[in-house]
């Protein structure tokens, strides 16, 4: 991490700091829509990220960057296959904990994740989108600009995950007496590992029994990897390296952490996500096979 770009209090808009974060992974779902990617559909990526308006994202996410094959290709390319796959992991564990019976949701740091948008909710369904106050307020107001209709009942929840967001969660109708789907998908890295611990504390304190919790334990893209694209991010306006935002340090595996308090994991290496969609690693794309995918079920909740 760069020091100088994260303290406790920042905060961000989608075209800075960490809030760019989520337009570069939306930019990605929604390239791989163009690219005719059929692991995924996710129709809202190409119109938010239009909106926040970074010319090299939105091109990408519409399918029309001109990519000269110096290495921006394989590296984009990389990138929405990794986005295509842990997407579609996280649509699966809802449907999977929907499924299930389970009728609430938490999408925390939910950035341009348009799940309570697109996915197929069962009635009676709420979900809970939590982010910081810029990035909720941005996605609410534009998706509204395109008269698109939440597919569940959506409870917005504009509050920094470092705060104390579980009583903001409450207040906005959060039940922790029932079974609870959460989801933390592409997050853990951007909080300190202090700040870990605490998040998933939170979540093991407001977890009934039979609740359910998807995490991503993602390696961010270095600078080295990311090289071959910086100069066309940069010449864009765009100069953020992700790998600057993420909190160095020893952090606690949250798999042995839950299963420490209660849950119940299983573990998915990225590299069998991507070979069950015939996408199996080459050898230089290594790195991303670090990623791991945990599914955890609370089976000793406290209420
Ligand atoms: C890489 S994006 C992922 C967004 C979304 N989950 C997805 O996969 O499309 C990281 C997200 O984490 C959010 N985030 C990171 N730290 C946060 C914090 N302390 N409080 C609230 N949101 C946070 C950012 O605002 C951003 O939306």
């Amino acid at each position: 991490m760069d020091p100088s770009l994260r303290h406790d209090n920042d905060t961000w808009d989608l075209a800075t700091s960490v809030g760019a974060t989520a337009t570069l992974v939306a930019a990605a779902r929604g390239a791989a829509g163009k690219a005719g990617d059929l692991t995924i559909d996710d129709p809202f990526a190409e119109p938010l990220v239009r909106a926040v308006g970074i010319d090299f994202f939105t091109r990408w996410a519409g399918g029309e960057l001109d990519l000269a094959d110096d290495g921006s290709r394989r590296v984009l390319q990389w990138f929405v296959d990794l986005m295509a796959v842990r997407t579609r992991y996280f649509d699966d564990f809802v449907c999977n904990a929907m499924g299930a019976g389970i009728r609430q949701a938490v999408i925390l740091a939910s950035g341009l994740d348009a799940r309570s948008y697109r996915l197929s909710w069962p009635p009676g369904s709420t979900v809970f989108e939590v982010d910081q106050p810029q990035v909720i307020e941005f996605k609410t107001a534009t998706l509204a600009g395109l008269n698109a209709e939440p597919a569940a009942d959506l409870r917005v929840v504009p509050i920094d995950l470092r705060q104390d967001w579980p009583t903001a969660l409450r207040r906005a109708g959060f039940d922790p007496g029932r079974p609870t789907a959460w989801i933390a998908e592409g997050l853990l890295p951007f909080l300190s590992p202090d700040a870990q611990d605490r998040l998933l504390d939170s979540i093991t304190a407001l977890s009934a029994t039979g609740s359910q919790l998807a995490t991503e334990i993602f390696v961010p893209l270095t600078r080295d990897m990311l090289q071959p694209v910086l100069q066309r991010w940069g010449s864009h306006g765009f100069d953020i390296v992700p790998s600057d935002l993420v909190y160095d340090g020893d952090r606690h595996d949250v798999a042995r952490y839950l299963d420490n308090r209660g849950w119940q994991s299983v573990t998915t290496p990225m590299s069998q996500l991507l070979a069950a969609h015939g996408l199996a690693p080459r050898a230089d794309q290594s790195p991303f096979a670090d990623n791991w995918y945990y599914t955890s079920i609370r089976s000793d909740g406290s209420t």
